[in-house]
């Protein structure tokens, strides 16, 4: 239905108390082809039906039956450009009262368009931010689920307003966790480093992706271990990774330089890579492809 057809009442509990749960994905136009791609959509359905069973809901159709639904979408929704794809499983009970339990749940999936994020042509700058990442004892942040995103929206919001494009959250023990929306790498003596799944981070996809095309392209591996803040400053390089952002490399973190403070070899490698393998350019990566030609908008 048109955006503007779509209503949800004003008591849902979703709305009250962030008790949803969403993802990102991007359909990335091939204007040569002229056919979508969606990037890695399998992969973030299965990601949504853990943060749904965290959250006591269920998926309302079986993985591969949301692609087919989201793909018939995109190839409808009467765009030609690259396009952001916006999944919400959420409770939508329209009732008063904070809990889990005796609630109804439903879903919806918007195509929209997202202007670029961070800044990943010339690199962002960067703080860590004076409030810490929720953990799993919270709200496990391995679920994406909506009411987390306060606590990256006061981070981001603090960052914005001190002249920073990002902050880096820490965990509570004050080891590095992520950006507001987006997993971080160290290079660090030529090797790569990321923060583990038990450092309270979104298992990202890109940070996935990224992870094997390291391997696989460049022949490095990628250490998963604690990192501490003051590494941060100490790294060749770093940079960030998500759906949002892409490869976006940070060249300053709280008024240091990042390495000489320009863009690092690997960072530029990793992010060409990415930006080729994402765009369904790089035919080594079929399954990480879901191929959508466009049909007349219907609506
Ligand atoms: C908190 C957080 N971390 C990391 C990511 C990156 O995840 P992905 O690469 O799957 O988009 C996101 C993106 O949505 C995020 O919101």
């Amino acid at each position: 239905m048109p955006l503007s057809e779509a209503k949800i009442g004003v008591l849902t509990h979703a709305l009250h108390y962030g008790t949803a749960c969403i993802e990102g994905i991007r359909g990335n136009w091939d204007s040569r082809r002229r056919r979508f791609c969606l990037f890695r959509i399998q992969d973030h359905y299965e990601r949504m039906a853990e943060g749904c069973r965290i959250l006591k809901m269920g998926l309302p159709y079986s993985v591969d039956r949301l692609c087919q639904l989201t793909g018939e979408l995109v190839a409808r929704s009467g765009y030609r450009e690259d396009v952001y794809i916006r999944p919400l499983v959420y409770k939508s009970s329209e009732a008063v009262g904070v809990r889990l339990h005796n609630l109804d749940n439903d879903f919806l999936v918007v195509v929209t368009t997202l202007p670029p994020y961070l800044d990943a042509e010339n690199g962002v700058r960067c703080c860590t931010s004076s409030w810490r990442r929720v953990n799993d004892t919270m709200i496990p942040p391995r679920g994406k689920i909506c009411g987390m995103y306060v606590n990256s929206a006061l981070a981001k919001t603090e960052a914005w307003e001190n002249g920073f494009d990002e902050a880096i959250l820490l965990t509570q023990d004050g080891h590095v966790s992520e950006g507001s929306g987006e997993n971080i790498f160290l290079v660090l003596e030529g090797k790569l480093m990321t923060p583990p799944s038990s450092d309270d981070i979104l298992m990202g996809i890109t940070r996935d992706s990224v992870m094997k095309l390291a391997k696989n392209e460049l022949d490095i591996d990628t250490i998963e271990r604690q990192v501490d803040r003051s590494e941060l400053y100490l790294a060749e390089e770093c940079f960030f990774t998500g759906t949002a952002a892409n490869v976006a490399p940070i060249l300053e973190i709280d008024h240091r330089p990042v390495g000489n403070g320009k863009i690092g070899k690997v960072t530029a490698k990793l992010q060409k890579l990415f930006a080729e393998v994402m765009a369904g350019r790089n035919s080594k990566y079929p399954e990480w492809y879901y191929l959508v030609s466009p049909k007349a908008a219907k609506v």
